[in-house]
């Protein structure tokens, strides 16, 4: 049994439409059947573009979303059929970081304030001085000093607040820490610094963590394993290296072929899928595979009739496609109406990578 245990978990948001909003027309299908495991003193990344429902798997897996289906289990207690206040007493065990620090640290607190908040409503922390003395132990594993304390958010720049939303978590000294877009806001420089300190952290306290990121290159170092979603779906799930060695789901193809290398001569020979048509709408999501109306292999008609299962195709590797093995054998090959190989060079696209975190 793992630590964090999320089976398939369903968050569909309804619709409403009328004067009083009463009317339920249809429902918003975020997140559609996801399962994922994360152990102590692991990272699971969870990538995907913009929309397709990450931010609402660490919501949910929080209960800051209703769940509509599934079970989210930490050490084998499922959250989702908990009380209001038997999850209340279970609320300090898992954590969320979040993408702006400036808008998730209340401006008029000062440090001392927002760092005790946690400790406060969960009655923990012990005398006035015990409280403190945590307080300055998060700060410092941070990296920040204890003259933190008396300032104000506005004081600090982004990636030492980042680190302030990090030292407020660590305070509650949870089991998990949801990691929602962590460095997306910050200044390349420092994306790899704050992805260094939250590596160390692990090493430190064995917190587990749910990485979320819609850029694949974020998640590269941290994780262990990596789970690409599209569309409320989990459509490939590998342990990080075997992820980014070889991408077997078509819709990780595309999205790793958008990250430029760093060799000059080999991103000239680099081929880009390109992706045709927009993201289809979660409240309308295409029959069969999600990602069927863009995918430059699909085939007519189990692609677009037959949701395909999350199979395990090589040792630990799990892939949701009909036509895995066909594709990696070349027996059925991209459209070239519906996807262009077009090499790197003639595309003046330019994606944002992180450099790997320097090893310190
Ligand atoms: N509270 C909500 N009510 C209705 N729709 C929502 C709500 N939260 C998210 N959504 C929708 O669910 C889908 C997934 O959103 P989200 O989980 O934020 O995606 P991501 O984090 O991958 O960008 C989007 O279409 C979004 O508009
Ligand atoms: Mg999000």
């Amino acid at each position: 049994m793992s630590l964090l245990e999320v089976r398939d978990l369903k968050v569909h948001f309804p619709i409403r439409k009328g004067i009083l909003l009463r009317r339920i027309v249809g429902y918003v299908q975020a997140v559609d059947g996801v399962s994922l495991s994360v152990d102590r003193g692991q990272t699971y990344g969870l990538v995907g573009e913009s929309g397709c429902g990450k931010s609402t798997v660490g919501r949910a897996i929080l209960r800051l979303n209703d769940i509509t289906a599934g079970e989210v289990r930490l050490d084998g207690t499922d959250l989702a059929g908990l009380s209001t206040g038997a999850m209340r007493r279970q609320r300090h065990r898992l954590q969320m970081i979040f993408q702006d620090p400036m808008g998730s640290l209340d401006p008029r607190q000062n440090i001392e304030s927002i760092l005790g908040e946690g400790l406060a409503a969960h009655g923990m922390g012990g005398s006035r001085r015990e409280r403190r003395k945590t307080l300055i132990d998060a700060l410092d594993a941070v990296g920040l000093s204890a003259n933190a304390l008396a300032r104000y958010p506005h004081e600090f720049s982004g990636g030492q607040r980042q680190r302030i939303g990090i030292a407020r978590a660590l305070v509650l000294q949870p089991d998990v820490i949801i990691c929602d877009e962590p460095v997306s806001a910050l200044d390349v420089s420092v994306q790899a610094q704050v992805l260094n300190l939250l590596e160390e952290i692990q090493e430190q306290t064995g917190v587990a963590y749910v990485v979320i990121a819609h850029d694949l290159a974020v998640v590269r170092h941290i994780s262990d394993t990596v789970g690409v979603m599209y569309l409320g779906h989990i459509m490939e799930e590998a342990a990080a290296d075997d992820l980014y060695a070889e991408p077997l789901h078509p819709y990780t193809k595309a999205l790793m072929s958008a990250i430029p290398v760093p060799d000059p001569e080999v991103e000239a020979q680099r081929e880009r899928i390109l992706l045709t048509g927009d993201l289809p709408s979660p409240a309308n999501p295409p029959a069969g595979c999600r990602f069927s109306s863009r995918c430059p292999w699909a085939q007519s008609t189990r692609c677009h009739d037959e949701i395909p299962a999350l199979i395990e195709v090589r040792p630990g590797h799990r892939v949701a496609c009909h036509w895995v093995e066909e594709i990696e054998s070349g027996e059925i090959r991209p459209h070239e109406v519906e996807a262009e190989m077009v090499p790197a060079s003639e595309i003046g696209v330019e994606i944002p990578t992180v450099e790997p975190p320097a090893v310190p």
